[in-house]
């Protein structure tokens, strides 16, 4: 099995674009070597990312040709300079609600450090807690935003275990579009893009801080998203560094947090809305999910978790409860089978609660990010 010096040894040999070799440069993060498969990023001044290009090429190939190296993902993140001459945007975006927006449009020149051009507005799925069903919410939500009328975009932000290639049945590749940027898969409308499109569904997961921030920051910056009215980001449970990347590097319109009714869960949930108030994100607001269930022999109505935990929380935590999904076998199976709900059984009783989630978020986005126009009236 080769190891983190081989791999060391096969990138001395490929040169920075001012001939230096590369474990020289300072601008590794740490290697991670996982049963033959090799993932590490380079970070560098943003302004130079094209002229690195190539040395990420070249580190890809030099580190799959190490004996024993079944794949190698090197990722290329453009970072900042920081302090970088007088009226310098400020490296922390601005995160209130009303914060200008990047403008949308092709060519377009000066932007806020932190937008994604073209992108209107960057939501996050979360909990603080696993399992709870943040992707399936997260993918029937955007679905939800599609039936609106609004052109969606899908982020599985979740590198340690991504869902998008399993709830969306996608098993292609994206392209790379000018050999730096990657094209979205376009599935039921939406662009979607995720870590496991790029590896394989096998590889341990076995990354670490700096490799979760420069393959989240590869996912934002380095895909043509396109023009985006809402961009749905698939969060990892927890509140760790991926999730406070995420809120430091994204101006997030708003995060959605998802619970099931149980205690324990809400405890979690609570969590994830701390989190966030603390980088300012405002929270849009909490779905019960697997709140209720309906049984598909009677159709009677069972509360399996005590349902309604999340609303009392909602109110007590003064943030919007966006709605209840049912624990429903179809929902899963759905889910399981790479056919969502919303997309596949549009008349259902489910795509409606899913619908009904999407029109009150995007309700509240327009809350968050247009003030509502003054009324006045004239004597
Ligand atoms: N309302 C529901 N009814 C029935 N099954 C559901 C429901 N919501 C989610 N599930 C199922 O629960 C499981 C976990 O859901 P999901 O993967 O969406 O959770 P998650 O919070 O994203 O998990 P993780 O923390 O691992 O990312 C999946 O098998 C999914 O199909
Ligand atoms: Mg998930």
């Amino acid at each position: 099995m080769p190891t983190k010096d081989d791999v060391l040894a096969a990138l001395a040999d490929v040169l920075s674009p001012d001939g230096k070799p590369l474990p020289a440069t300072g601008t590794l993060s740490d290697i991670v070597v996982a049963d033959g498969k090799v993932f590490f990023s380079i970070t560098v001044d943003s302004a130079a990312v094209k002229q690195w290009e190539p040395v990420r090429e070249r580190a890809e190939a030099a580190v799959r040709a190490v004996p024993g190296v079944a794949s190698a993902l090197v990722a290329l993140t453009g970072e900042r300079a920081s302090g970088a001459g007088g009226g310098a945007p400020p490296r922390r975006p601005q995160m209130q609600p009303g914060a200008a927006r990047p403008q949308p449009g092709p060519g377009h020149a000066p932007q806020s450090p932190a937008g994604i051009p073209g992108v209107e507005a960057i939501i996050a799925v979360a909990s603080g807690k696993g399992g709870v069903g943040k992707s399936t919410t997260a993918v029937n939500l955007a679905l939800g935003l599609r039936d609106l009328g609004l052109k969606v975009g899908i982020l599985d932000a979740d590198i340690y275990g991504p869902s998008m290639p399993k709830l969306l049945a996608i098993r292609e590749r994206p392209q790379t579009i000018g050999g730096t940027r990657l094209k979205p898969i376009s599935r039921h409308g939406m662009a979607v893009m995720s870590i496991g499109f790029l590896i394989e569904e096998e590889t341990p997961m076995i990354w670490r801080g700096p490799m979760v921030m420069s393959a989240l920051t590869q996912m934002l910056r380095e895909v043509e998203w396109g023009a985006l009215d809402v961009m749905v980001v698939d969060m990892p449970p927890g509140t760790g560094d991926a999730q406070l990347t995420m809120a430091q590097q994204v101006p997030l319109k708003g995060a959605v947090i998802v619970s099931t009714p149980q205690d324990l869960a809400l405890i979690d949930a609570r969590r994830g809305i701390a989190m966030f108030r603390r980088v300012n994100v405002p929270v849009l607001g909490i779905v019960e999910n697997m709140s209720y269930f309906l049984c598909p022999h009677c159709g009677g109505r069972t509360d399996i978790f005590g349902h309604g935990g999340a609303r009392a929380e909602a109110e007590r935590l003064g943030v919007p409860f966006l709605g209840e999904v049912p624990l429903d076998i179809e929902i899963r199976e759905k889910s399981d089978a790479g056919l969502p709900v919303v997309a596949t059984a549009p008349d259902g009783p489910h795509a409606k609660c899913y619908r009904d989630i999407a029109a009150r978020v995007r309700d509240s986005l327009q809350v968050a990010g247009r003030p509502a126009p003054k009324i006045v009236i004239e004597a």
